[in-house]
């Protein structure tokens, strides 16, 4: 996991986030071992800000990567911090019950599964095509 935790807080350095300070950075495993970072991207209207973890899935998407292990998550907090609602929601989509680990600066790290951080999801099974 270290590889994968470094990979996050290195994308972390890339972050646009002149608004809120808050430097995020996501590193996203692939079936075949490839890693897909991210960063948030702040815009000056605010509710276009794309989280870090968004960046990654659509990159790995985007470069063919169809099916995910895990991802790491790293922010300057010392509470560290969980994936937003809307990450959740595009993480568990396309990502399934993937393990989701969080660090920061300090080292420290905490892994959860994404089913327990998002309970009782609604996806595609519940549309009847
Ligand atoms: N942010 C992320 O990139 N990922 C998270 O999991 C939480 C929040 C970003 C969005 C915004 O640019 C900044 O952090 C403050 O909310």
């Amino acid at each position: 996991m270290n590889a994968l935790a470094d990979a996050a807080l290195q994308a972390r350095l890339h972050a646009v986030a002149p608004f809120s300070g808050f430097l995020v950075g996501a590193a996203l495993e692939d079936d075949l071992g490839r890693v897909h970072t991210g960063c948030n991207v702040e815009n000056a209207t605010y509710g276009l800000t794309v989280c870090a973890e968004r960046v990654a899935v659509f990159k790995a998407l985007s470069e063919g990567a169809r099916r995910f292990t895990r991802i790491a998550i790293a922010a300057d907090a010392g509470t560290l911090t969980p994936p937003c609602g809307a990450c959740r929601q595009i993480l568990w989509e396309f990502c399934g019950d993937i393990a989701v680990t969080l660090v920061n600066l300090q080292g420290k790290s905490e892994t959860l599964q994404l089913a327990d951080l998002f309970p009782r999801p609604f996806d595609g099974s519940f549309l009847n095509r």
